[in-house]
């Protein structure tokens, strides 16, 4: 199974994500409002109501009173009836019912009108509810696309500067690997058949001693001296290839030269060392650190570059160092080959140059050459 996580993919999910978390929340805003426009209506309806129901409380009221008073006539006209008329009793009694039927009716619609009141205000505080929830689901969803636009985004960056730290890992382990063998293979091509010859031949010689063939055996030994010189020879240039002590030795810049003369042979381009200033002091990982970036741009010049001649350029500053290598090789588009997962080169010097805190920039054209720059603070 495939563990690797595809950032890219990761990170549509995560565009998605804020896409329908974005719809959503534009969908619970529009669900708020229409509730909000909803309840604004009801209160408009339920400020008529009230005002209604007061005006029919009104009426109710004079209604009683007045319903009282045809009681209280009624009564007075029936309790002295032979003062009145038949007429006015009729009267009397007619007025009370009417009044009677009237205040009923209008008690009714005082009762109707209360009810559909109290159904309006539950209404509205449902409705309050609602636009209440929907406000508080908003602003959580805000927090949400917050973390999703801020944070989150990020960690696609993240995994990617994370794949790219392992795979740099990867690449270290393998490259001591193959460091390894190549020091192996060159200990046993050149000065361990060397040895071995010498071993032989030294019997060689020891025989003639034994028969006194005193010439031969001079001849020998001079021809084995020429052979242990040559491996001596060897050894060295394998002991400065794995760290070059002549660092330490001698210092950054005799170094340089000396390697750069090696390279001339191997690269067959002419290849200038020019130095500005005064080498200071420097600390032994600094020296280690420049040595390397020109053996990095040196290599890719010999591997890539096809160049003619190359330029090292060394600065000494105050308080810094500028290293520049420029070759007139064939160059390439800087685009395509940073997304090149094969190549860490160019990687391993940026991570060199964090670690001094300098900076590096690299310049190329396709058909017009590479121009590396570096700048390394010095804090001796
Ligand atoms: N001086 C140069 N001239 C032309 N192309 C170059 C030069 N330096 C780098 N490149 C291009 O940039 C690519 C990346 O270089 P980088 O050193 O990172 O990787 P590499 O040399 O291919 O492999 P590695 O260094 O990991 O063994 C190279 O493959 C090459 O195409
Ligand atoms: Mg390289």
């Amino acid at each position: 199974m495939n563990k690797v996580i595809d950032i890219s993919v990761l990170d549509g999910v995560i565009k998605r994500t804020i896409e329908t978390v974005e719809t959503s929340k534009t969908q619970i805003f529009d669900i708020a409002e229409s509730a909000r426009q909803q309840g604004n209506s009801l209160k408009f309806d339920l400020h008529e109501l009230r005002q209604e129901i007061s005006k029919v409380i009104q009426k109710v009221d004079a209604l009683e009173l007045a319903y009282r008073k045809s009681r209280n006539r009624l009564v007075q006209v029936s309790r002295n009836f032979h003062m009145y008329t038949e007429d006015d009793i009729r009267i009397a009694y007619e007025e009370a019912s009417r009044i009677q039927v009237e205040l009923s009716i209008y008690r009714e619609r005082e009762n109707n009108l209360k009810r559909r009141r109290n159904d309006l205000e539950r209404q509205l505080r449902t409705l309050e509810e609602t636009i209440d929830r929907a406000e508080k689901l908003v602003s959580q969803m805000s927090v949400v696309l917050g973390y999703l636009t801020g944070d989150l985004s990020k960690i696609g960056e993240a995994l990617e500067s994370a794949k790219q730290t392992q795979l740099m890992g990867l690449k270290i382990i393998q490259a001591q690997e193959e460091e390894r063998k190549r020091v192996a293979r060159e200990i046993h091509d050149g000065p361990a058949q060397s040895m071995a010859n010498v071993v032989l031949r030294s019997e060689i010689v020891e025989r003639m001693l034994k028969n006194e063939r005193i010439l031969e055996a001079q001849m020998e030994l001079h021809e084995l001296k020429e052979m242990v010189r040559l491996s001596l020879a060897d050894v060295r240039r394998i002991i400065f290839d794995l760290r070059p002590m002549a660092l330490d030795d001698l210092g950054l810049v005799p170094t340089l030269q000396k390697y750069i003369q090696t390279c001339e042979e191997r690269i067959r381009a002419s290849i200038d060392l020019v130095v500005f200033g005064v080498e200071p002091p420097l600390r032994s990982s600094v020296k280690a650190a420049i040595f390397r970036l020109v053996q990095e741009c040196l290599n890719n010049v010999e591997k890539h570059a096809g160049a003619s001649s190359v330029q090292v350029k060394l600065e000494f500053l105050q308080e810094s160092l500028s290293l520049v290598v420029k070759d007139d090789g064939v160059g390439f588009d800087l685009e395509k080959r940073m997304a090149n997962g094969n190549s860490f080169g160019l990687l391993g010097m940026r991570e060199r140059v964090q670690l001094l805190e300098g900076s590096v920039d690299l310049q190329s054209t396709p058909g017009e050459g590479t121009k590396v720059i570096f700048q390394i603070p010095l804090k001796i």
